[in-house]
């Protein structure tokens, strides 16, 4: 069984096929192309009007780099939540043309859960937790009852906006975060900084604000402020992550979003892993941004285990993962 994914939940539009043999998974294609800035952030109604420029090419070369054409195709699947309204709507239209043109079902997933998943299917994990670091989204995700649960989360921002909007702070451009890293590489002197984990969840928007008045304040090396954030907000990532997996009784950790791609964010989970004898599988840098690969792969699951998006059915940009029904795990 085939399935072409779209993901545009936000800058990025990306077409996965993903492919089922025997209840083994691969992906045959991952194509994207991401909406990005040289100076300020991302702009909704822009990174939309990017997804519609490119949306055509960007599936036919995901058909071509998997050898296949729409006739092999078995199931459309999109994201249909959570995200960005304008963006969002690009994807499931492109998803609802090509399933009316071509007679596909269509199955709309949450992206979210799609983070998690992929993993499982990457490393034949069995029940991990997710760290999932990305943009908009900051959260600690287990399997229990039935449902994906949030075990922490962010109270304010995500931490890649966290990290977009320090970048902008210091006229870097949109994403931030990989500037952030590259700066925190040359930083030689550990900035104490609020570090602000409240129960299972964290929050960054005070330490947003004391670091734009340090910065402001010039005495501070910019590498050095780049070297302690990383530091500082890395650790709450990890603490929380840790009490939540010795919680669930949960001993596998599974990395996802475009935070995870930070070689430091990495190191630091791999050694508290190490120290708790966890396994932490952390998916090449295509599988952990926003991609269509983990899209595609999410929509056959729930396409096998009966889910239909109708036509007609809304995008649910505010939807919660905790909200889904998961139905297709044993
Ligand atoms: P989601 O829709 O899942 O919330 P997203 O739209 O924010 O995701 P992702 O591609 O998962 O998209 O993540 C993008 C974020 O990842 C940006 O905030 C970017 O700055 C950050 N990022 C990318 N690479 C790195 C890196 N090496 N270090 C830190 N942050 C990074
Ligand atoms: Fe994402």
């Amino acid at each position: 069984m085939i399935c072409l994914g779209i993901e545009s939940t936000a800058h990025t539009f990306g077409v996965g096929i993903a492919e089922e043999k025997k209840g083994k998974g691969t992906i045959l294609a991952n194509i994207k192309k991401s909406y990005t800035t040289k100076k300020g952030g991302m702009i909704p109604a822009l990174a939309s009007e990017h997804h519609v420029l490119n949306c055509g090419t960007i599936i036919r070369e995901g058909l071509e780099k998997a050898g296949i054409s729409m006739k092999d195709v078995d199931v459309v699947g999109f994201a249909e939540s959570p995200g960005l309204g304008h963006t969002l709507r690009i994807g499931a239209m492109a998803a609802r043309s090509l399933s009316v043109m071509h007679k596909k079902p269509l199955v709309g997933i949450n992206h979210c859960i799609a983070h998690l998943e992929i993993g499982r299917m990457l490393f034949g994990a069995d029940d991990p937790i997710l760290m999932y670091a990305s943009g908009a989204n900051t959260q600690i995700i287990a399997y229990q009852g039935k449902k994906y649960r949030i075990f922490g989360e962010t109270l304010d921002i995500g931490i890649g906006n966290f990290l977009d909007t320090l970048a902008r702070h210091l006229g870097l451009g949109f994403p931030g975060g990989p500037k952030v890293y590259e700066l925190s590489l040359k930083g030689k002197k550990f900035i104490e900084l609020p570090y602000v984990v409240k129960g299972m969840d964290v929050s960054f928007g005070g330490l947003l604000t004391n670091l734009k008045t340090k910065i402001d304040s010039g005495k501070y090396r910019v590498e050095d402020l780049c070297y302690s954030t990383q530091e500082t907000v890395f650790a709450m990532l990890v603490e929380v992550t840790e009490r939540a997996m010795a919680h669930c009784q949960k001993t596998e950790l599974i990395i996802g979003g475009g935070v995870g791609c930070n070689k430091r964010l990495q190191e630091m989970s791999k050694i508290m892993c190490k120290e708790n004898g966890y396994t932490c599988f952390i998916p090449e840098p295509q599988f952990l941004v926003d991609n269509g690969g983990m899209i595609a792969w999410q929509a056959l699951l729930q396409y096998k285990a009966g889910k239909r998006t109708r036509l007609t059915d809304p995008i649910k940009p505010y939807e919660r993962t905790d909200d889904i029904d998961v139905d297709w795990r044993d």
